[in-house]
């Protein structure tokens, strides 16, 4: 039986954008497939008083069982009451590529979701992504799609380019589709290598002059930026230092985020940062602790430090913090 996200107290993205754009900050859409995570997710935003995007991709869902997921959405909403704080709380997925998975979604709960058809041509995207704007909007649903392709897992065999959104192709898109954000693609790119770079050398710039170009042919429209992982250096570091291997990682330079946090980009994906926290906490406790095999005593700390980060990044990067309670009340 169809559930609507209402019935669970989640909300819609609508309000937080708005408020995103009036106050020149970002949403954090950060990636769960586990307990920890969403623990960690839900307790950094209660601290930093953020307003949060809970993002599921397709792998997720199947990993986390999609009737668990419903339930584990519900207990999100659920904590956050208990503790006395009051944010608002959507659940996305992530890169959903056929309408079917979509519509599963909406009808399991997902009060936003994604069609990425930036695959497909520019009419064939627009065709699926209609299918799903009707479906989604018929019952309060919101509809992110996606034009321009992001270098990485998104890309054709091998990833090494960007194919970054033409301007002059968004405002045909949205006026035809009728979503309610868009994500673009203007460097960034998905995973832990983002950037392939020698020793000294600096990270490239984001290309902001598209970003201002589509901000001015869609004035006040909600822009979202996939493959926003800073690839924190601290982590990186940690996870090789007790016997991982990760060589030549790089991510987006959190001053270019926070940019693009003040401008109409509203929503930023972050997944990979997490997931280096868990590894580096659970390669070091496991390297320092050889005779501890209880999960909780290294999950356990990885989900702090994943609670502090993310607290962190609400308050330095995207400059969410602080505006969970209004947007609560801007929504009443
Ligand atoms: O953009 C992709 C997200 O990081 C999700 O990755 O499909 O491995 O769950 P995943
Ligand atoms: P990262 O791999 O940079 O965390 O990007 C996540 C993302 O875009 C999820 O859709
Ligand atoms: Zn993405």
């Amino acid at each position: 039986m169809a559930v609507s996200y209402k019935e669970l107290g989640l909300v819609t993205t609508k309000v937080m954008f708005q408020k995103s754009i009036e106050g020149g900050f970002a949403i954090p859409a950060y990636n769960f497939n586990n307990m920890e995570q969403l623990q960690s997710i839900i307790r950094g935003c209660i601290e930093s008083d953020s307003p949060v995007i809970l993002q599921v991709s397709s792998g997720a869902r199947k990993y986390a069982d999609p009737i668990l997921l419903r339930y584990m959405a519900l207990g999100a909403v659920e904590m956050v009451k208990a503790s006395g704080a009051r944010i608002p709380i959507a659940l996305h997925l992530d890169h959903g590529d056929t309408f079917e998975l979509c519509k599963s979604c909406i009808d399991s709960g997902f009060s936003s979701v994604m069609i990425d058809g930036s695959h497909l041509s520019f009419e064939e995207n627009i065709e699926l992504t209609c299918k799903v704007v009707e479906y989604a909007h018929q019952r309060d649903v919101v509809v992110e799609g996606e034009l321009g392709v992001l270098a990485g897992i998104e890309d054709d065999v091998v990833a090494e380019k960007s194919h970054y959104t033409q301007p002059a192709e968004v405002e045909e898109f949205v006026s035809k589709t009728g979503v309610d954000s868009l994500a673009i693609s203007i460097g960034t790119s998905h995973g832990a290598y983002k950037f392939k770079i020698k020793e000294g050398e600096q990270v490239p710039s984001l290309r902001f002059d598209i970003l201002e170009e589509i901000e001015k042919r869609l004035p006040g429209f909600p822009i979202v930026l996939h493959g926003a992982s800073s690839v924190l250096p601290l982590y990186v570091d940690m996870i090789n230092q007790y016997g991982g291997r990760l060589e030549g990682a790089v991510g987006i330079p959190e001053d270019q985020l926070r940019r693009a946090a003040k401008s109409a980009v509203c929503k930023i994906n972050i997944d990979s940062d997490g997931r280096l926290v868990a590894t580096a906490v659970v390669r070091k406790m496991l390297t320092e602790n050889p005779k501890e095999f209880d999960p909780r005593k290294y999950l356990g700390p990885a989900r702090e430090e994943l609670q502090g980060m993310i607290a962190r990044k609400n308050k330095d990067v995207l400059g969410s913090a602080g505006q969970g309670k209004a947007i609560v009340e801007a929504s009443e």
